[in-house]
């Protein structure tokens, strides 16, 4: 049987040749799993397109979409420094409660965790390291957009008993629902600051949604709050990455690191990943994209 990758890779010839080619010089920095980990999550995906009468076209061209709103974003943000938006009102108006909007560009997020080395690293890094934070009775994310993370979660977290899910967009939650049938997971339509559960999580996930804020410190304390004193958080957020709905720019990794000080935590382990094959201050120079992940911990439980 075909693999799903190379089908991937016929479809943005015909569509978007230039990221075909990308694709094809990027599967040697790939590893080994990465063949099993696409056919299992992907496979996954296309079964539920299938379902809803679509196929993989659908996701691709989801994807190339994506790609295009990319390519604009970064040529504003090369031209001005910033990013496009300033405020979460006009975010949520444009892009989460624009079902539209927001069905491609969670679908083209969802294939870019397996076409992009770098989401594809931020992805593995979580895998590896999950069960080294056990026990996990109780697992939270925030923002799933596309479900990914906690589908994982729920599968290597075997001994866990809550899995809740809360995300803003409608769109987004319907999209991880559909994906994560059967996995018992409760799923909240809300804003993270307006969720009050009454119990505290061992573990939170938090993957690409600190930069959709205009204070991403004000999250870092919700969570403070949201959080078991032994807890731990998988925090991920990109330097010099311009989308659609981002809206707070990190310049550097010492400006999340700071942040993440600064907000009460400690990093227990990182990964940071360039999207491009260039060192980290080459980088900086030319505001290439650059992503970083971390299990962090409540300082207070450090001493
Ligand atoms: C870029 S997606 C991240 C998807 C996934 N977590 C990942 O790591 O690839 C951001 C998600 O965060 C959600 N989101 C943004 N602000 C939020 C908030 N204040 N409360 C809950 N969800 C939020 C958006 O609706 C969207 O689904």
């Amino acid at each position: 049987m075909e693999s799903i990758i190379n089908r991937i890779i016929q479809l943005l010839r015909i569509k978007n040749p230039l990221a075909a080619k990308k694709l094809l010089n990027n599967l040697p920095y790939f590893d080994n799993r990465h063949n099993e980990f696409t056919q299992y999550y992907l496979g996954n995906y296309i079964r539920y397109l299938e379902h809803s009468g679509l196929t993989i076209d659908f996701g691709v061209n989801c994807y190339v979409k994506l790609l295009n709103d990319m390519m604009w974003q970064r040529a504003q943000f090369i031209e001005s420094g910033r990013y496009c938006n300033d405020s979460f009102i006009s975010v949520d108006r444009a892009v989460y409660d624009n079902k539209s909007v927001m069905e491609y560009h969670m679908h083209g997020l969802l294939l870019a965790q397996f076409l992009w080395p770098d989401q594809y690293q931020r992805f593995t890094f979580f895998y590896d390291h999950l069960r080294n934070y056990r026990p996990v009775k109780n697992y939270l994310e925030i923002g799933a957009g596309h479900g990914l993370y906690i589908s994982a979660a729920r599968e290597l977290l075997t001994d866990a008993e809550q899995f809740d899910l809360v995300d803003v967009s409608a769109t987004s939650l319907n999209l991880s629902k559909a994906l994560l049938e059967n996995k018992s997971i409760f799923f909240h339509h809300r804003d993270i600051f307006d969720f009050a559960p009454n119990y505290q999580y061992d573990f939170i996930t938090i993957g690409e949604v600190i930069e959709h804020l205009e204070e991403p410190m004000k999250m870092l304390n919700r969570i403070m709050a949201l959080l078991k004193d032994d807890g731990t958080v998988y925090l991920t957020t990109p330097v010099n990455a311009p989308m659609i709905d981002h809206i707070y720019l990190f310049s550097t990794i010492d400006e999340i690191r700071t942040l993440i000080g600064k907000s009460g935590f400690v990093i227990k382990e990182e990964s940071t990943a360039i999207s491009e094959n260039i060192d980290y201050t080459k980088a900086l120079e030319l505001k290439i994209p650059i992503m970083y992940a971390a299990f962090i911990k409540k300082a207070i439980k450090q001493t």
